[in-house]
Formats: structure tokens, sequence, C-alpha cells
């Protein structure tokens, strides 16, 4: 099976609407395109300069996805101007709008949510210890997203590969990228749901996750035996921490060595990972690209034999250290070596490895100038390159072809592939994380706004090392950090082998209820965790979303992010100060008549409606502050060890009355594993009739009456049946 290409050549479908000539400034001429897109109500245009010599943006390597196009009118003069100057070396584009913005995007990097003032750079790069001050960390996303004061927005996209770079104004934003012209998209539009919706038209959708990769992952860097991984399930069962992956890092491969297994320490992966399964337990193994020098290492023959490994300027595959020594690294530019690399993965995950974890993948080379390949090394496929054309794109045309291997396995599951480098349309194939964060209280609010923005840049399902993979952390920042985890999309506890034990239990007592208490939180989410990535896959919305989605004309949200929403219905309010056990939070106003503190106890009821505005609330170890919309279900399941010995529980439906005695949800539902599976949506609605609570529920317009619902009713002053 191949997957759709992610190449569009320049003019497909695209209609010009004007072209400026242009003196000087390296740049002839600047072309003006117009695309109508299927998500009504947005304004696309495409700012298209011809340089002096006549060079043209050439063929998308970035976006996934070009949809229907037909010409527009230029309405106005009044809308945002591009800019573009070219000094023989570097492509400036400046989008300026005619008014200032909040802005966001560019992805992960450390520091705050809004971005203007601040610049972040494309070069994906391992950025071990990264911190504010890091401009260029794993992956690149080349989109800032602009809010306007009346809650319009915009999108701004430069379409390409290169190394670059984009720094946010306060009315607009540059981009600047090396060596070849380049596309720049605006999307304008009237709200942000349309906004996220034409993104994802360009960029691509996700598909589904599987269900078990939204429960708790354990991992750490040197789980090295099958007996040490047996103890671990063991402990995690006996301790009935919930959980449903092990991940194996290098640690289980023979020296290090992608697709193999250390035989002597892991004997029989397929009987210990039958084992695991057993115990609801699934296996993630990592991969890295690099494929050691090695004789009597089939992976080297065959891509040695293949021609698959990128070329130095000689025609010799290029070498470089990484963790199994001197390897080679596969030219993922070309379809036959994607197709080579699909087949080692094929391969590799019979024995029942559940999903993959690609990592180094930047790339990323120990002891070299560029942290990576040399910039002259040579591609062959996508029309050919140096490998400074390529490289930001490697580790997303990596994970498309690790995804392919585990689709040729099993074709009707879900694949699930977490990546740490990738562009801007890689979450087609991947998840992402943060890479190698810190334990430290200020990586633990990073961790915030990293995740936030690749939700805004089309990631939803990303997350950060929990705990902190370098660095010990007290464990009271250990108890916090499974606090946010569970709130955020992606969750695996995870840490550097010469960091302190970082396993739900490591710190004990307190720490240790607190932390199995956040995991028991993500169970009974789960639900509502997973009808949000439906929603994110239908509609391009992030599953976790910063606070202006709740209202984008609210300037005092903006700003915002020590609190998010977890869907447009729920507020997190997570501690990430050392010693705190209270926390400041804001409830928005639009569309909300109040917000109800969702009991810590999740069986408790809550009486009391509070008015939109700034509160003070308890926060113990053990508690995150979470608040519910008023006029909303939440659907929750009861916590169970992992995410398929939950399926058979009815739902608990949490009704947050609104004044007028009505509240409604919504529930996705499907098997949590088969591609393409017949799902249900089930809309729901609630209201009091002669004293009892009434659940409505529909599929597709019919009415469902098999069901037993679980009903906790808040916001009722006198105690009604359910
Ligand atoms: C990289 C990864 C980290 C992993 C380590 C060893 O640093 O980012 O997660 O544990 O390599 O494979």
């Amino acid at each position: 099976m191949t997957q759709r290409s992610a190449r569009r050549s320049p003019n497909e479908g695209l209609e010009s609407l004007a072209t400026f000539p242009l003196d000087g400034a390296g740049v002839k001429k600047l072309t003006v395109l117009s695309a109508k897109l299927a998500t009504e109500r947005v304004r696309a245009l495409v700012f298209r300069p011809t340089l002096e010599g006549g060079a043209q943006p050439g063929e998308s390597l970035t976006l996934a996805h070009v949809p229907p196009l037909e010409p527009a009118r230029l309405e106005d003069d009044d809308g945002p101007r591009a800019r573009f100057e070219f000094d023989g070396h570097t492509l400036r584009a400046q989008v300026a709008f005619k008014e200032s913005a909040s802005f966001y995007g560019g992805g992960a990097s450390a520091g705050r949510l809004l971005r203007n003032g601040r610049s972040v750079e494309f070069w994906n790069s391992d950025a071990w210890r990264y911190g504010e001050s890091t401009a260029a960390l794993y992956s690149s996303h080349p989109l800032a997203l602009a809010l306007f004061i009346d809650g319009s927005c915009a999108a701004v996209l430069a379409d390409s590969p290169r190394r670059g770079s984009l720094a946010f104004a306060t009315d607009g934003v540059e981009f600047a990228f090396e060596a070849e012209p380049f596309d720049v998209w605006l999307l304008q539009a009237p709200d942000l749901s349309a906004l996220m919706s034409a993104l994802t038209e360009l960029i691509g959708a996700i598909e589904l996750p599987p269900l078990w990769a939204l429960g708790y992952q354990q991992s750490r860097w040197s789980y090295s035996s099958a007996q040490e991984v047996r103890e671990l399930a063991a402990k995690l069962r006996s301790k009935r921490m919930p959980c449903d992956a092990i991940w194996l890092d290098i640690d289980c491969l023979r020296e290090f060595r992608s697709f193999t297994w250390d035989s002597e320490r892991f004997p029989e992966p397929e009987r210990l990972l039958e084992e695991l399964r057993e115990q609801g337990l699934r296996v993630v193994t990592i991969v890295d690209p690099g494929i050691a020098v090695a004789k009597r290492y089939p992976t080297h023959k065959s891509g040695l034999e293949g021609e698959h490994f990128v070329l130095d300027e000689r025609g010799a595959p290029v070498l470089g250290r990484v963790w199994p020594g001197v390897c080679c690294f596969p030219d993922f530019t070309r379809e036959s070596t994607r197709e080579w690399w699909a087949a080692q993965v094929e391969k590799y995950v019979e024995c029942g490895v559940a999903g993959l974890w690609i990592d180094m993948n930047e790339p990323s080379v120990f002891r070299t100038p560029s942290r990576s390949l040399p910039l002259r090394a040579q591609h062959r496929g996508l029309g050919g390159g140096d490998h400074a054309k390529f490289h930001n794109l490697y580790g997303q045309l990596m994970a498309q072809s690790t995804r392919e291997g585990l689709l040729n396995a099993r074709p009707h599951e879900r694949p699930f592939v977490l990546t740490r480098a990738n562009h801007l349309s890689g979450a087609r194939f991947a998840a992402q994380w943060t890479g190698d964060n810190q334990a430290s209280w200020e990586d633990l609010r990073w961790s915030i706004a990293m995740t936030l923005t690749l939700g805004l840049c089309g990631q939803p399902l990303a997350g950060a090392d929990v705990g902190g993979f370098d660095g010990d952390p007290s464990p009271e920042l250990f108890a916090r950090w499974f606090e946010l985890g569970a709130f955020l999309p992606f969750f695996r506890g995870h840490s550097h082998k010469s960091a302190c034990r970082k396993e739900p239990w490591a710190f004990g007592g307190e720490c240790e209820r607190a932390v199995k208490l956040a995991l028991e939180r993500r169970m009974q989410f789960l639900p509502t965790l997973y009808t949000l990535f439906e929603l994110a896959r239908r509609t391009g919305l992030p599953v976790v979303r910063p606070m202006f989605f709740a209202d984008p004309c609210d300037r005092a949200l903006r700003e915002l992010d020590d609190q998010f929403l977890f869907g447009p219905d729920l507020i997190v309010a997570p501690v990430l100060e050392d010693g705190a056990r209270k926390r400041t939070v804001v409830l928005p106003a639009r569309d909300a008549e109040g917000w109800y503190l969702f009991p810590a106890e999740l069986e408790g009821r809550s009486k009391d409606m509070l008015p939109p505005g700034r509160y003070s609330v308890d926060a113990p170890l053990g508690q995150t502050p979470l608040f519910a919309r008023a006029g909303r279900i939440i659907v929750n399941k009861p916590s169970k060890l992992h995410t398929a010995a939950q399926a058979d529980e009815d739902p608990v439906l949490h009704v947050f009355f609104d004044s007028g005695m009505r509240a409604t949800g919504s529930l996705y539902e499907d098997d949590g594993l088969t591609r393409g599976a017949q799902g249900k949506l089930t809309t729901l609605s609630a209201r009091i009739l002669r004293g009892r609570v009434v659940i409505d529920a529909f599929v597709d317009g019919e009415e469902v009456l098999d069901r037993a619902w679980r009903v906790v009713a808040h916001g009722l002053k006198t105690p009604v049946k359910s």
C-alpha cells in the first residue's frame, strides 16, 4: 500500500489573480494566486515569487494536499501585504497585516505559547538539554497563526523543506529560507474552526490512533532484559497501575542495531510479548535510522545491495557515528528505499511488536560539525538534491515509510509510530513527543505550550516525557508531572538511563498515590479523549487547545499557557509550582453561563455553577483542578488496568446542568483498533422529567434504547433520581 504522494506541481489548480513586477531586492515579480478551499468562509491566497533569472518555487515537498481550486477575486486593497527579498542566498517573505495580532505556532520550542517578538529556526536538530534560547528543535513547522482583535484569524505557511526561520512581529511574520524560492500560503478565516479545517486540507488529516496508544505508556532508557521487563509488568499489575504499553529503548537491541533483538538478554521475544499481551500490555520498540556498518547484519547487507543509503559526493554511502557505532543512513527520499525500509519493519514486527518509536531521525549524527549528515551528501529521490534540501524532511519520510511497514504487516490494524523529527504534514504518519526535556518545573510548564503549539500546527497526538527525561525530579515535581500528563494527548513516562528511577512507584508514599490517581484519571477520561481524537480527525481541531479557543476575543486569554482546554468543554489547570497547594484559574465568559469544578472524587457531585471569572482553587497533591462547562455532558468510564479492559464498562455521564436544566454532549466509539472501523457517534442530551434525570441518546438520528448510562448529575440543588 503506498501513501498518497505528498508532492504537488506548482501550478496544480491554482488561478493567478495578479502579478506585481518588483524592482531590485532579487525578486523579479510576485504572482498572487487564489485557491478555493472546500472549507467555505476561508480565503486562500498563494504568493509566488519569481527570482531574477526566472527561478520559481518547484514542486511542493511539504504540503500533503491541495484542494480543488478555482479563481477568486482580490477583493480589497486593505488585505495583508506580502514582500519578498532575495539576497542571492536567502529568500525572505514578509506578510504584514493591517492590524496587530497575537501570534502562535512555528512548532514545538521551549518557552511561551504566545510568540510575538520571538523567532524560531527550522533545522531539525538533536536538541539535547534544550531551553528557551535553543532556536531549532527536532521538527520543522513553518506555520504561523494570527489571531486578530475581533477573533478572526489567519495562517501563514511557507512551503519549503529547507533550512529557515520564522520571526513573529506584532503585525506580521517573516519567513526566511535558504537557496530556493518558495510559495507562501495565506489562509484568512472568520474563526478558529474554519481556519483549522482549512489548514487540515492543506497539510492532511490524522488517522485515528489505536486506543491503546492513548493509555499510559511506560518507558525508560535502560530496560535491558526480558527478566527486567517481566518484573516491570508484574509490578505495574500488582500495584494496579493502569498502563497500556511498555517501551523498549536501544538496550533491547543487539549492539544497538535497529530491527534486532539481543538474543541473550531477550531470548524469545515472541513469548515475552505474548505474555505481556495477556496482561494487557503491548510493547513498542525503538528504531533508529542509522544502520550499523557490520558484517552479518542483514539490514546493512540488503541496504547496500539495494543502494538504499545516502551517498557522498563520490557516490559512496555516507558514514556517521550514532549509538551502534559507524552507520549508513537510508535515503528515504527514494520510493524503493521506503519500500525496503517498510519491508524491514514488516518482518521485524512479526514477533508481536505493537508499534514503533522512531528516534534520532533528524538525523542525529555524533561528532560532526553539523551534528547531522554532511550538507552535501546526496539524495536521489523526490527529484534529487543535497542533504541541505532534504534534511528537514528526513524524519517525516522515515515516519511515512515506517508506518507503511506496519500497515503491510497488519493491514487492518491502525499503525502506531512515534517520531522525534517531523515536518509540517507529518502528523498523518506519526505521533510526536517533545524530545529530551529535563526534570525541572520550567520544563513541566513548557510541555504545555509545546504540546498546544504542536496541536495548532496540525499535530494533535503529542506529549512530553513525563517526569522529565534528563535529571532527577523531586517527588512533588514527579507527581505534578503525571497530573499534567494525564491530560496531554500522548502520555508516556520516560527517562534517561543515568537519571533516578521514574516508574510510577519510584518515590513511594504520597507521591505514588498521586501518580496512581493521575493514571486512573487518564483512564476515566479516555472516552472523552477518544471522542476528541475523532473530532480532530474530522475537523482539524486540536485535542488540547489554548484557552483563547474558548473566547478568541478575550485578550486576557491569549497569553495564558498555564491552563488549557481539553476539547471544548473542560479546562485543565495543572499545578506548575513547587510547594503550591492552590492556584488561580480563569474561567472564560463567552458561550459559557458558568463552569463547574469537576469533583476530585469523580463520583462526587458539584452543586454550584461558578460564573465566569478568576478564582483561586485548592490543588492538593493528587489533584489537578478541572472545570466543566455548564450545559455539557462529559463522558467517563471507570478506570481499568488497560484500555481494552475498559471496553465493556458502561459509560458514566457527568451531566453539568445549565440554569435551564439542560445539557448536551457526544461520545465516539469503535473497536479501538481496526482501520476504518465503523464507529458510532452518539449525541446525548439530558433533561429533568418528573424529578428524574432523563438521557436522550441518538446515533444517526435513531434513538438508542438499549443502553445503560450511569449518570452523575451536577448542578442540582435538591437530589433527583437518575
Ligand atoms: C535519544 C532519545 C531518547 C532515548 C535515547 C536512547 O536521546 O531522545 O528518548 O531514550 O536517545 O535511545
